[in-house]
């Protein structure tokens, strides 16, 4: 995120990573059984989140997509063959569609948002996956947070100034309404790397 705690641009541009950011994160990756996104970030930004800047065995991705509206042209869709993909739509999700991203060789699993991610993430504790990167955007880490889902958060703070009330940022959705009721975090490492911060807070 920016020294302003944005993850992109009022337009969504979100290339706020050095190169050097860029290994950390993928090496995170390799060490996680999984990487969880929300559909508008794959709208946004068609990311493949393999890992490629370093070496290291990919995670399995996860997009939180209620309608199945997965582009079939989309990075994601296009090396799910190679790459393991679960999408989570919800159960009313239009079934031509799931089949058509199942055809892609896309894990199609359904969840309803109302049930909450506990149930979710028991089912992909079901399915072998005990550890989840979450890489936002905004609206899929305040779920996490809202719901009390977050052991670790990692950042690290970009040495810009986006501005903007309409830019994501790191934790969007509705917020919490008073500082009391707000996820607490323990400090525990902060480095410097040329001007950028990597912070790295835990679930007190
Ligand atoms: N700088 C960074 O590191 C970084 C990383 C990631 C993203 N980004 C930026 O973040 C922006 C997108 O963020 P965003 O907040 O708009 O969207 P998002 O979190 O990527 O996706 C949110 C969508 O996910 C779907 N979803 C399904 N189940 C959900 C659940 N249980 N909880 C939450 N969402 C669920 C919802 O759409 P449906 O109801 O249609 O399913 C929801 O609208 C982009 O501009 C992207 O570039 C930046």
């Amino acid at each position: 995120m920016s020294i302003d705690g944005k993850i992109a641009t009022r337009t969504g541009d979100s290339e706020l990573s050095s190169r050097s950011d860029l290994r950390r994160v993928h090496k995170l990756r390799a060490t996680h059984d999984a990487i969880l996104v929300g559909i508008n970030t794959v709208r946004i930004d068609d990311p493949l989140l393999n890992v490629r800047h370093v070496r290291g065995r990919d995670p399995v991705r996860i997009i939180l997509d209620a309608a199945a509206s997965l582009s079939t042209r989309s990075q994601i869709a296009v090396t799910s063959k190679k790459i393991k993909t679960i999408l989570v739509a919800s159960p009313r999700a239009d079934k031509a569609r799931i089949r058509r991203l199942e055809k892609l060789g896309i894990n199609v699993i359904t969840s309803a948002k109302k049930s909450g991610l506990k149930g979710l993430l028991a089912k992909l504790r079901g399915l072998g996956i005990r550890s989840i990167l979450v890489e936002g955007g905004g609206a899929t880490n305040w779920e996490f947070v809202r719901q009390n889902l977050v052991d670790e958060a990692i950042i690290c703070i970009a040495p810009r100034l986006i501005g903007g009330a309409a830019s994501s940022t790191l934790v969007d959705g509705a917020g919490f309404a008073r500082v009391a009721l707000s996820a607490k975090m323990r400090l525990c490492s902060c480095a410097k790397r040329s001007d950028e911060l990597i912070v790295r807070y835990s679930k007190l």
